[in-house]
């Protein structure tokens, strides 16, 4: 069993913006999910663990190890996935997994071939390893970025937004991909779907403006909610009302009508009851940050 525990972490970037705002975690083997609107600080949070940048306080430490300050214990048992890769070089998928591998300190050529082979035929690209990665679709390239990724065998996989532009199709295969791979290592996942953590994760926190808001199995967060969120389509004319009057956590639109979904300890008149989904996990949440 792997564990990563972040302890009271903060990141003030040298602007003044503070990113991170003490956050702890403990996180064991499987996938975890990270979600979170944009601006919420999951990349920087994602960034700060992979030590490309050290945070202002706080402690991370990988199977009790301190890697804040011993950043290269954790390099060798790391694979990251960034939510932006960058300009990728005119090489083959092939040649670029092996480079990146003796950067990882693959050293064995025989070992390096075995592992790139397996890897791309995990990721469904044995086919096209001698393919330049920038001529890949945009699925494609996040199936390279998982295989980058498992180069050097981690115990801890970062994956920043992986999922962002992918069809409906390469998504579902991707998250195969990685749930398959998350049962002997940590899998952190960052992404502002709902969807993605409640097919996937079986641990997650909520963040927003550099806090953890909840944390826990998504199960566990739903029940909390259990015969506290009520619905209601109302006129568009009452939604400000209903805005000032009631904690309301989504609005929706459903064949031009207007639905309003609220959170409420009893039974507001009018309003029916609605089995909670973690859609309401996660925009209650949300709300408890914006009016604080
Ligand atoms: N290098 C930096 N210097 C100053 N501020 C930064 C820097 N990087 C990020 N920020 C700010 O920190 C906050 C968190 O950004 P971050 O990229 O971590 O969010 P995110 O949750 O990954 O968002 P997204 O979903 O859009 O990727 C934002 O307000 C952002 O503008
Ligand atoms: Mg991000």
């Amino acid at each position: 069993m792997n564990t990563l525990k972040i302890d009271n972490l903060e990141l003030t970037y040298k602007n003044g913006h503070q990113a991170i705002r003490n956050i702890s975690l403990e996180i064991e083997n499987g996938m975890f999910g990270l979600l979170g609107p944009n601006g919420a600080g999951k990349s920087s949070l994602m960034k700060t663990i992979v030590g490309f940048q050290k945070p202002t306080s706080g402690e991370i430490l990988f199977n009790d190890v301190n890697i804040v300050k011993n950043p290269d214990d954790i390099k060798k048992h790391l694979g990251f996935l960034p939510q932006d890769f960058g300009v990728y070089p005119k090489v083959s998928a092939y040649n670029l997994l092996d480079h990146i591998a003796i950067l990882k300190g693959v050293k064995d050529a025989t070992e390096r071939k075995n592992q790139i082979q397996h890897l791309l035929e995990k990721v469904n690209l044995w086919g096209f390893k001698n393919k330049e990665v920038h001529t890949f679709s945009g699925g494609m390239k996040q199936r390279f970025g998982v295989a980058q990724a498992l180069l050097g065998k981690p115990k801890i996989i970062i994956v920043d937004e992986p999922t962002a532009g992918l069809d409906p199709e390469e998504r579902n295969r991707f998250n195969t991909l990685l749930n398959d791979i998350s049962t002997e290592v940590i899998v952190i996942l960052s992404t502002h779907l709902v969807e993605d953590v409640k097919n996937l994760c079986s641990k997650m926190t909520i963040m927003n403006k550099g806090q953890i808001l909840k944390t826990g199995t998504p199960k566990d967060l739903i029940s909390e909610l259990e015969n506290k969120i009520w619905s209601k389509s109302i006129k568009t004319g009452d939604l400000e009302s209903y805005i000032n009057n009631y904690n309301v956590i989504s609005q929706q639109l459903i064949e031009r009508e207007l639905y309003i979904t609220v959170y409420s300890e009893n039974q507001p008149s009018d309003f029916e009851a609605t089995t909670p989904l973690l859609e309401h996990v996660y925009f209650y949440a949300l709300t408890q940050t914006n009016r604080s």
